[in-house]
């Protein structure tokens, strides 16, 4: 195959045959295709849009460039969560150990933060001493000891996605639903997982901003997952709001050993709770109700194990930010808006996120949420506390909050509704 043939035919709207997908993405992860060259297609279909059978087949692709793990030794089910990415979705922290403790192995082959939004192996980073790279024994290891291990994907799973998704970043092609897509999908099949919920982010602080866009990347990455054998079912769930109190590393970190412990902000609570029934379900484990092995502590305990078999100390202090500066509320009545987008880039130029996927993070940066949407609020007093390492950060910390809060008279109620559809 000619690449300029494909780009031609995908920039003009036509349909790419499955010999001409399986050699594009072969031919470009041994770099026998340019990234100039895969740039251009990446945007051809970000703008030309792709069919199910393509789609389909770039997925398979880009799992074939790679090897495929394997827990069937495991003997237990395995199931896998992934978010779509938001400000302060700190739930896989909380989840993982929680699903573990139900009886069900839990992969979770997780992501760095870019951008606005945070990532969970970040997150995990800020525990001294804890380790986010894993070989596939381990992996097994950890799950048949443990139940659960957050960890970064190894180089051999789906590469060609590794480096189509940077390329991607850097060339504007994230967007597209067929891209997206294929990229969660391939990483998920790949890494053997029997049962997967996604949780699908929609507003301000996600990829998608609408229900319409949302909804079908979710039916499209729903149905890659089923016709691979993988039980995978979609949530709709707001990121028109941070979730929890904090956005930012140590301090997520923080808030979910709060959850773990019993207590914690019951937007984490009940979606933790909520996206643990859905795992259990999909493995096909019924009978054990986790908001029980919240509250007794046996999600903690998987917690700490968990934490230690990679090398980290789940009691060691997490570190904490020399400076604060306070943001405070400008009126009296009911907080009505608290934009997620605005709080992630806050974090995020705090110092808790990258500009480069090469970019060291902050542990201790972040945004500390003190009224959430919907909390009657007097003049004065602080809505929000911004924590970093250098006092320098503040000012455009504070520029990204312009126009994020909004307070309206007393008796107003926002709209707020954490799961939108399933
Ligand atoms: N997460 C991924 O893994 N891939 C995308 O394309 C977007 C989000």
């Amino acid at each position: 195959f000619d690449v300029v043939d494909l780009i031609r035919a995908k920039r003009d709207g036509g349909e790419l045959s499955d010999e001409q997908i399986d050699w594009v993405v072969d031919a470009y992860t041994r770099s026998v295709v340019a990234d100039e060259q895969m740039s251009s297609l990446a945007m051809a279909i970000l703008l030309r849009g792709m069919e199910f059978r393509e789609i389909s087949r770039w997925t398979d692709a880009m799992i074939r460039t790679g090897g495929r793990l394997d827990f069937s030794s495991l003997g237990v089910p395995t199931a896998d969560k992934h978010s779509t990415g938001g400000v302060g979705d700190k739930i896989t922290l909380p989840l993982a150990p929680l699903v573990a403790a139900c009886g069900v192995a839990v992969p979770q082959l997780s992501g760095r933060g870019l951008g606005h939004t945070g990532g969970t192996l970040d997150k995990l980073g800020a525990i001294p001493g804890w380790r986010a790279s894993l070989s596939f024994d381990e992996v097994l290891s950890q799950l048949g000891s443990v139940g659960a291990v957050i960890c970064a994907p190894t180089s051999s799973l789906a590469p060609a996605d590794q480096k189509l998704y940077a390329l991607r970043d850097v060339t504007g092609t994230v967007e597209s639903i067929p891209l997206i897509a294929s990229s969660i999908m391939c990483k998920k099949i790949a890494e053997g997982t029997g049962a997967l919920v996604l949780d699908v982010k929609v507003g301000s602080g996600a990829f998608m901003k609408n229900v319409a866009d949302a909804r079908s990347l979710a039916a499209t990455m729903v149905e890659l997952g089923t016709a691979a054998g993988v039980r995978t079912v979609a949530c709709l769930t707001d990121m028109s709001t941070p979730l929890g109190l904090t956005a930012g590393n140590a301090l997520e970190v923080r808030e979910s050993v709060e959850v773990l412990a019993g207590g914690g902000p019951a937007d984490v609570i009940s979606l933790t709770v909520t996206l643990a029934r859905e795992m259990l379900s999909a493995a096909g484990v019924d009978g054990v109700d986790p908001a029980d092995a919240l509250l007794d502590g046996r999600a903690m305990d998987v917690w700490r194990r968990m934490i230690v078999a990679q090398g980290g100390d789940p009691s060691a202090a997490l570190p904490v930010a020399p400076e604060t500066e306070s943001v405070l509320a400008p009126s009296s009545g009911v907080l009505v808006k608290l934009d997620a987008y605005a709080v992630g880039v806050a974090a995020w130029r705090l110092g808790a996120g990258r500009a480069r996927k090469e970019d060291p993070v902050s542990a201790s940066a972040g945004v500390e949420i003190h009224a959430k949407q919907g909390a009657e609020v007097r003049a004065g007093q602080p809505l929000l506390t911004l924590h970093a390492e250098d006092p320098s950060r503040f000012a455009r910390a504070m520029d990204a909050l312009v126009g994020a809060i909004e307070i309206a008279p007393a008796g107003s109620r926002p709209e707020s509704k954490l799961v939108l559809d399933r």
